[in-house]
């Protein structure tokens, strides 16, 4: 695969939270979420997810130390936007880090993060981070206002909050969503945001979204997890990742977004 291919390939980011659930669920070690991430770059996988969240119910600060001290692939963190972890997040300076709610009041009714709301606490937050080299992307409903405000805010990345989708209950809740979701995602490619996406895809609805030709890259976890318990981690992601590349075609994607 040529490096142009490569940079072109839609990006699969396997999010390991949910091995830190089952490990936190009998104290201990065990399953390793360092275990899972060598798994992850084994099958395909072209980084590693993980979130710290403020009550440390899955994923640790010392996950995080090894993470970044051990692992060869990119480590996108995501966060809440506090203090707390805007500190942290300075310290380890990962590759990327993903802003997402974790307060009711930061999020959108869709469940992404409000950044039209929340702009002047987001601001400064944003520009620390790209101060320190570090990639932000901004987790957000496939909103149009939330892009513009996205943009304006200086991320160069949006993650397109795939929940709505994941959850469709009939046909046309599921075409509706899907429509938003390419709707915002061209929005995204024309204003010049790296666009992602990720919340609840599974092998039945990953195709259409990875399909979308201005998405770059995918952040899949639950799923992965729990299909881990029938077929092992290294089965589903290497499936996850045969779907993505079936529905994009080696070369198939957009220009006018950011590179990465
Ligand atoms: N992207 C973001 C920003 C998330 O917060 C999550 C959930 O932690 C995911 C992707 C992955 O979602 P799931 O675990 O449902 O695949």
């Amino acid at each position: 695969m040529t490096s142009e291919t490569q940079s072109q390939r839609l990006r699969l980011g396997v999010n390991i939270d949910h091995v830190a659930t089952i490990r936190n669920a009998r104290g201990g070690v065990h399953p390793d979420v360092l275990r899972a991430a060598h798994l992850a770059a084994d099958a395909g996988a072209d980084g590693i997810t993980a979130h710290l969240r403020e009550d440390r119910r899955h994923i640790r600060d010392s996950d995080i130390d090894r993470l970044m001290s051990e692992i060869s692939l990119p480590l996108n963190l995501e966060m809440a936007a506090t203090e707390e972890m805007l500190a942290i997040a300075l310290r380890h300076r990962p590759h990327a880090a993903c802003l997402v709610p974790e307060r009711r009041q930061e999020r959108t009714t869709e469940g992404g993060l409000d950044v039209v709301g929340g702009y002047d606490h987001l601001a400064p937050i944003v520009g620390r981070l790209n101060d320190a080299g570090v990639r932000v992307s901004l987790f957000i409903a496939p909103d149009r206002a939330q892009l513009d405000a996205a943009r304006r805010i200086g991320a160069p990345v949006v993650e397109l909050h795939t929940g709505r989708y994941a959850d469709a209950e009939n046909a046309a809740e599921l075409e509706a969503e899907l429509a938003r979701l390419t709707e915002a995602a061209a929005h995204a490619g024309q204003i010049g945001l790296e666009c992602h996406a990720g919340h609840g895809l599974r092998f039945d609805n990953v195709v259409p979204v990875a399909a979308l030709p201005q998405v770059r890259e995918l952040n899949i976890g639950h799923f992965l997890v729990g299909e881990a318990v029938f077929v092992g981690l290294e089965a589903a992601i290497r499936q996850m990742r045969a779907l993505m590349d079936q529905a994009r075609p080696a070369g198939a994607h957009s220009t006018g977004t950011a590179a990465s």
